[in-house]
């Protein structure tokens, strides 16, 4: 190890020859070693590469978490002799704070794995968790557990977070309590809350971290999904009998969402593709929506690159969806310069706000609702505190001048999201940042990598079940039959008796009666008794038949006396089910043209008509299409050359209302 370039001064010329004027600054390796893990290095030795520890789950490196190259060949964060580095067993924070109740078994501290109960005194009554698990991530499983007795308060004892102290002890309308965290714990969520006229606290429980708290992505995906969900839609829904479909009615006003992604030095390279990667789905994510948002898109360092410009989306050209994916896949960060300028973000979309507000007009503006997604570390050192233009922000949306009751009412039209992500996050300089109603907002994550997931979850797939070809782009890991049930959520294997043989076909689900399939697959006699479906929706994988419907159309001798001797027009089927299948996440139709599902599916507002969706879906003349088929133990995606089929027939034959 430490392979450090010593000079001698005899040598210094040459050296700086091939060292080109960096020569004695390289890092060196000695005492970086750490007890029971290993350290990686972002740019080897030299100056501004970052060292960072990594320990086995359910550890977390001690003292430092990483090391820093300096100009002048140090670290910073030196290593002390005392206190050599290693990977300390994680700790979650104290549950010895519940009022009215027994925690056990009574330690000083709790580690890992240390399973906690808790019972209340005679007379109360616990809300919560009487079980909790210390987990690997620093925090305890469960919520936090509760013992109260009727009151007669108007709000609930809201309990006393594990590693809290909690201020105020009377519950009545508009009374407010206070928290702090104890020792080298920090509050994650509002510092108060305040008992409102419904009965309910205000904003969500905080939470006491360590420096080696994270969230995981189950909670990351859970709590920005219902917070981004409020944002997207009034949830009001109506029931479609039709196919179980939740109909979203969605805002009068516009969605502007500003993304930025942290590319400084700080932050690895190769986490910029799946920071990428990351946006993408959410964006796909979201307009699952019948919201159509504008999106600012940036990557910053000490500069900034703007990959979308929001001031696009008001111009006469329309930005498409597509058009934004392909931008950002196209997006290549050139040189980067050392330093972050975080201030500079907000500053940029203050300005971008500003202008648009002078385009659409101040009316107009104040149906603008505003989403700032950043991922960062917060380690600036350029530009300043963002703290001034945040407050600069909030006076914009606000609208300042009005009174506070109705600043109060306007602070649904902002939401500031900030995922820290990193292993030395800046949790004092980016906490204040944030700010919105209801859900959480600060999410503290180690690695960029979980985050592509954890988007692909955020919305709540009961809700959109109903939703036509969805399904998942990326890999799956899992069983290969679990991973193509995601991937194509609407395949269906079909099974055809004729005079003792099987014939296999495969089909597509086209609502949760109908498979759709080739008339060729059935023999002239076949009875529904010889056909089998199967699906497997967690009802038993092989659904009975009712009855099957080629189309009338379909004639494999049709031209025989023209010399075509078989002739596959019109060569489709429906398979009508005896019982419905559940749809799920992993069992979900495909979306057929001319119909309002798919005019969804696509994000066309309103009711389309049948040329419009022509018009998106087959822009060239020649079209690239695939289709399924099984070769075990896998589903195959191939591409053929297809002909377009009785669209209407089939929308028909279902008793479909659609619109032409
Ligand atoms: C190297 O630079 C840092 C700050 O830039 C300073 O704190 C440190 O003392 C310097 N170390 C040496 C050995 O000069
Ligand atoms: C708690 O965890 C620590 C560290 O793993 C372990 O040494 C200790 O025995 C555990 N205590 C209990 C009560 O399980
Ligand atoms: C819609 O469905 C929900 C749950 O399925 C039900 O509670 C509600 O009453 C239904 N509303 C109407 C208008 O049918
Ligand atoms: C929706 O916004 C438009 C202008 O964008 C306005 O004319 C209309 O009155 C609004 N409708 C409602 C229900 O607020
Ligand atoms: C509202 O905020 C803006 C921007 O910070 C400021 O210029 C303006 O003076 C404020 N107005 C009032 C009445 O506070």
């Amino acid at each position: 190890m430490g392979f450090a370039v010593h000079c001698s001064w005899l040598a210094a010329l040459l050296c700086l020859h091939f060292f080109g004027g960096q020569v004695c600054c390289d890092c060196t390796e000695e005492n970086m070693e750490i007890e029971g893990g290993h350290y990686t290095l972002t740019k080897q030795l030299q100056k501004g590469s970052l060292l960072i520890y990594q320990c086995p789950e359910g550890y977390y490196p001690y003292p430092v978490m990483t090391r820093l190259c300096q100009h002048n060949g140090s670290w910073r964060m030196a290593p002390r002799r005392f206190t050599p580095q290693r990977c300390r067993v994680v700790e979650c924070p104290d549950p010895n704070v519940m009022e009215y109740g027994e925690v056990s078994p009574p330690q000083d501290k709790y580690f890992v794995n240390n399973v906690t109960t808790y019972e209340c005194y005679s007379g109360y009554t616990m809300r919560g968790s009487a079980r909790r698990v210390c987990l690997p991530n620093g925090k305890w499983s469960g919520s936090t557990p509760i013992c109260s007795r009727e009151s007669g308060h108007d709000c609930a004892d809201p309990g006393i977070p594990a590693g809290a102290s909690r201020a105020g002890n009377i519950f009545g309308i508009d009374e407010t309590v206070k928290y702090s965290c104890n020792s080298n714990l920090f509050l994650v969520g509002p510092i108060e809350r305040v008992c409102l006229e419904n009965g309910q606290w205000s904003g969500k429980e905080p939470a006491c971290y360590y420096k080696h708290t994270y969230d995981t992505s189950l909670e990351v995906s859970q709590a920005f999904g219902s917070s981004i969900r409020e944002s997207l839609t009034t949830l009001e829904s109506l029931n479609d009998t039709q196919a179980g479909k939740t109909i979203r009615i969605s805002k009068n006003g516009t969605l502007n969402i500003y993304i930025a992604v942290d590319i400084s030095e700080s932050i690895e390279e190769a986490d910029v593709k799946k920071a990428k990667d990351a946006i993408i789905t959410l964006i796909k994510k979201i307009s699952s929506f019948t919201v159509d948002p504008n999106y600012e898109i940036v990557f910053f360092s000490s500069d900034l690159y703007e990959v979308v410009n929001i001031l696009d989306f008001f111009d006469e050209k329309k930005v498409e969806r597509n058009t934004i994916i392909n931008i950002l896949n196209d997006f290549q960060v050139g040189q980067k310069n050392t330093g972050t300028d975080l201030n500079l973000v907000f500053k940029t979309f203050l300005e971008r706000m500003a202008i648009i507000k002078l385009q659409v007009g101040k009316e107009q503006f104040k149906e603008h609702r505003h989403v700032f997604i950043l991922f960062t570390d917060g380690a600036y050192n350029m530009g300043g505190s963002p703290e001034p233009t945040v407050a600069q922000i909030k006076n914009m949306v606000y609208m300042n001048h009005t009174v506070e009751q109705e600043a109060q009412s306007r602070e649904e039209y902002l939401d500031i999201y900030i995922f820290a992500i990193g292993n030395e996050i800046f949790d004092d300089d980016l906490q204040p940042l944030v700010t919105g109603l209801g859900g959480k907002h600060y999410f503290r994550m180690k690695e960029i990598t979980e985050l592509q997931e954890t988007f692909d979850q955020i919305i709540d797939e009961e809700e959109v079940k109903g939703l036509c070809g969805l399904h998942k782009e990326y890999e799956i890991v899992g069983s290969p039959q679990v991973a193509a049930r995601k991937k194509y959520p609407w395949w269906a294997f079909i099974t055809i008796q004729t005079e003792g043989r099987s014939k296999n076909c495969i089909g597509s689900l086209v609502n949760p009666y109908f498979v759709l399939t080739a008339a060729h697959c059935f023999t002239f006699g076949n009875v529904p008794e010889d056909v089998k479906v199967e699906i497997e929706d967690g009802q038993g994988r092989v659904k009975k038949v009712k009855n099957f419907i080629p189309h009338p159309k379909y004639k494999i001798n049709g031209k025989e006396n023209e010399g075509v001797l078989e002739f596959y027009d019109y060569d489709v089927a429906l398979i009508q089910l005896e019982e419905y299948v559940q749809i799920s996440s992993s069992v979900r139709p495909i979306c057929i043209p001319c119909t309002q599902e798919t005019s969804d599916a696509l994000q066309l507002v309103g009711v389309s008509t049948c040329k419009q969706q022509e018009e998106l879906l087959l822009k060239n003349d020649l079209e690239r299409v695939s289709f399924l088929t099984k070769r075990e133990p896998r589903l195959m995606k191939k591409m053929p050359t297809l002909s377009l089929v009785g669209i209407e027939w089939i929308a028909s034959s279902m008793h479909w209302r659609h619109q032409a």
